[in-house]
Formats: C-alpha cells, sequence, structure tokens
C-alpha cells in the first residue's frame, strides 16, 4: 500500500427539505451579504431560495454558461466586487457552480453550494474555464464550497435524459476515481459504494423521475463521487472529456456517458484491483460493458456520435489528449486516442 490522503473537508447537509435550511447555513458561516447563481432551470427554486433569504441577498446572477467562458467569469467577479457579497450561494447543475468557483478564484469569497444536477462539482477544489476553444482546468482550495447543501427534492424536476447523462458523469469520476493518481483505500471504497448507490439508482430514476427514493439514492451517490473525483484526482477520461468538451463545446454529461465504457475497456487490463471493484459494484463481470448497457438502458449518450461529435476532428482531439501528460494505469499516445475515438464515436463496444 502507498498513498497520500490529503483532504479538506466541506460542510455537508443532506436531505429531503435541507434548503429550507440555507438561511441558517449561511448564518452559521457569518455572512450577512450573498449573491446568488442560479440560471436556466433553476429559476423556481433560486426566487424561493432568494425570497427566504431575504435582504440578505445583494445582487443575484442568472447567465450561466456551460465550461464557464472567461469572459462571463470576469463580468461576473466584477459584479461581485461591486455588490459587496462577502458570500456565493449557487444553486443548479455544474455550469452554475463552476460559475461561482471561478468568481470565488478572483474574489476568494467562501461558497454554499446547492446541487441540482449529478456532476459532482461542489465537491472538489477544482475550477474551469474556457477560453478560444480550450478548457483550462485547476486545482485550488479556495473554490471548494465550504457548505454544501442536498435536497433530492430539488432533483425530481430534472428531464430524464439530463438525470441520466448526469448520472453517468458521477459513473465516471466513480470509476476513474478507482485507479486515479491519487486514489487511496478510503477512496476505493467510497468509490464502489457510489458504483453501487447509483447503478441501483438510476434505472429507478429513468423510470420514474419523480421517486424521492431512488433521487436521494442518486443525490448520496453523485455526492461520493463529487468526493472521489475532487480527491483521487483524474486520468485519461476526464481529459478526453475535457478536450471534446472544451474544443467542440460537446454536452458535458452526454460526452462522459459516452466515453466511459470505452476508457473502462482500455484500462481494463492495467487496472485489474480497479475493475474488480468496479465489476463488484456494477453486479456484472465486464465493468466497461455494463456501463455500455447501463448507459442505453436508461436512455443516456453511448457514443460520441449521439453528442454531436464531428469525426473528421478525431485526430485533432487525439492530439489535443497527449498535448500534455496524461497520468493512466495504461500508457497512453495518439494513434491509441484516436482508435478509442473512433470506437466512441460509433459507439461499439469490442467484446472482451
Ligand atoms: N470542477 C469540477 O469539479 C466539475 C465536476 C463536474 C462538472 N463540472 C462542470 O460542470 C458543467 C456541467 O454541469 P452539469 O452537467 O450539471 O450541467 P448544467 O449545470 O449545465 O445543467 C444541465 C441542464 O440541467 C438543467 N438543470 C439543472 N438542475 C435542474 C433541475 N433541478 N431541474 C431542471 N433542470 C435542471 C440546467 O438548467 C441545464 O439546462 C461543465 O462545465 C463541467 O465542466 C465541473
Amino acid at each position: 500500500m502507498d498513498f497520500v490522503y490529503d483532504v479538506r473537508a466541506s460542510r455537508v447537509v443532506f436531505g429531503t427539505g435541507r434548503i429550507q435550511q440555507v438561511p441558517d447555513e449561511v448564518e452559521l458561516l457569518g455572512a450577512e451579504q450573498v449573491l446568488l447563481i442560479a440560471g436556466g432551470r433553476a429559476k423556481t427554486y433560486a426566487d424561493e431560495l432568494a425570497a427566504a433569504l431575504g435582504s440578505r441577498v445583494v445582487d443575484r446572477i442568472s447567465e450561466v454558461v456551460m465550461h464557464v467562458p472567461t469572459a462571463l467569469a470576469t463580468a461576473a467577479a466584477e459584479r461581485t466586487e461591486q455588490s459587496g457579497a462577502d458570500l456565493l450561494v449557487c444553486l443548479g447543475g455544474g455550469s452554475a457552480i463552476g460559475l461561482a468557483k471561478a468568481v470565488a478564484l478572483r474574489t476568494r469569497l467562501p461558497i454554499l453550494a446547492i446541487p441540482t444536477t449529478y456532476a459532482g462539482s461542489e465537491m472538489t477544489p477544482i475550477w474551469g474555464l474556457t477560453d478560444g476553444g480550450r478548457k483550462t482546468t485547476g486545482r485550488d482550495r479556495t473554490v471548494l464550497p465550504a457548505t454544501v447543501v442536498y435536497d433530492p427534492a430539488l432533483t425530481t424536476s430534472l428531464p430524464t435524459d439530463i438525470s441520466a447523462a448526469s448520472g453517468m458523469n458521477a459513473l465516471a469520476h466513480l470509476v476513474e476515481g478507482l485507479y486515479a493518481p491519487d486514489a487511496s483505500p478510503v477512496t476505493a471504497v467510497l468509490a464502489e459504494e457510489g458504483i453501487r448507490a447509483l447503478a441501483d439508482a438510476l434505472p429507478r430514476v429513468a423510470r420514474a423521475p419523480a421517486d424521492l427514493d431512488a433521487r436521494t439514492c442518486a443525490l448520496y451517490g453523485a455526492w461520493l463521487a463529487g468526493w472521489v473525483v475532487g480527491t483521487a484526482g483524474m486520468g485519461l477520461h476526464h481529459k478526453i472529456c475535457h478536450v471534446l468538451g472544451g474544443a467542440y463545446n460537446l454536452p458535458h454529461a452526454g460526452t462522459h456517458s459516452a466515453v466511459l465504457p470505452f476508457v473502462t475497456a482500455y484500462n481494463a487490463s492495467a487496472a485489474p484491483a480497479a475493475m474488480a471493484r468496479a465489476a463488484r459494484a456494477l453486479g456484472a463481470q465486464d465493468p466497461a460493458r455494463a456501463l455500455w448497457e447501463l448507459a442505453e438502458r436508461i436512455g443516456a449518450p453511448t457514443s460520441l456520435a449521439q453528442v454531436g461529435m464531428d469525426p473528421g476532428r478525431i485526430p485533432e482531439a487525439a492530439r489535443l489528449v497527449v498535448e500534455t501528460p496524461v497520468t493512466n494505469p495504461r500508457p497512453v499516445d495518439e494513434a491509441a486516442v484516436d482508435k478509442l475515438l473512433r470506437a466512441a464515436y460509433a459507439g461499439i463496444l469490442a467484446r472482451t
């Protein structure tokens, strides 16, 4: 056994109806002036939250864009500085949380996050910004939310296709966390638990999106997924998805869903202990095939063609993936990534 365990914890408040507790949590953080970030379809929840926080809300930002364009982040940070806020409260998916992180990176303000998808960003010190078709990510403990409030009731309105793709995004954090550079015995145990929770919950969510028990189980898995990716780190899978998202603006969660089985298959022979855990958690012999079948069953993308990848860009994408070193259990080169992306584009997993 050989590992480094280095964890900064967030306060996590989990349960149906916990959204009501946000004003108390704001007080616990000693904050008086809140800047609320929430866009798109989370608006109704954000309106209710703003009403509950009352005069403590000094400004609201509702323009939220996937992969956080740098110009948007700069404008949001300037607006935050002008507002005099002493706390960022963000409600929504990874895009809203990502914008709050970009603002925190510049303003050093603490974050209270209320996630409504399974992306997991709320549990990580990882920020991401996109400029000129390149996505840059980095780690900074300032952007790790001080408090995270998970309320499964907020996720019942998440459409089934987004739920499915987002759930596969969480599974990607967990599966890659099993062999990522900073994996440890603790991350391995929690990754396995998270995979089990999501593999159980996602088909139930697909069948009955308003099933609060299934939603609770899925959000629990997503919490573990966020913690695992933030703690254990990332490998080839996340590198590929960051390149495809940044360069071609492919949908974040759907891209994870389409790529995950193919990277899992690629790494299978080089990470046997990780694969044994993944297989056990998925209740299957072959984790790559089980992930592909799960995605298909719940209606998540199973090919890059489905998420709008242009096959003519595959050689360029392969070059971009290996442009900087990738830490991965199986060595990576341009030809191998090209082949992997072609298989993922077609959505055809080789029989093992
Ligand atoms: N830094 C990290 O650690 C990290 C981890 C994961 C994802 N991310 C980032 O997060 C972004 C993707 O996040 P995402 O997949 O959650 O997508 P997203 O935040 O864009 O949300 C997807 C869609 O779901 C809608 N939605 C969200 N909550 C809803 C709800 N409760 N009801 C109805 N609709 C709802 C949104 O309005 C949006 O249309 C990417 O930019 C990605 O890079 C970052």
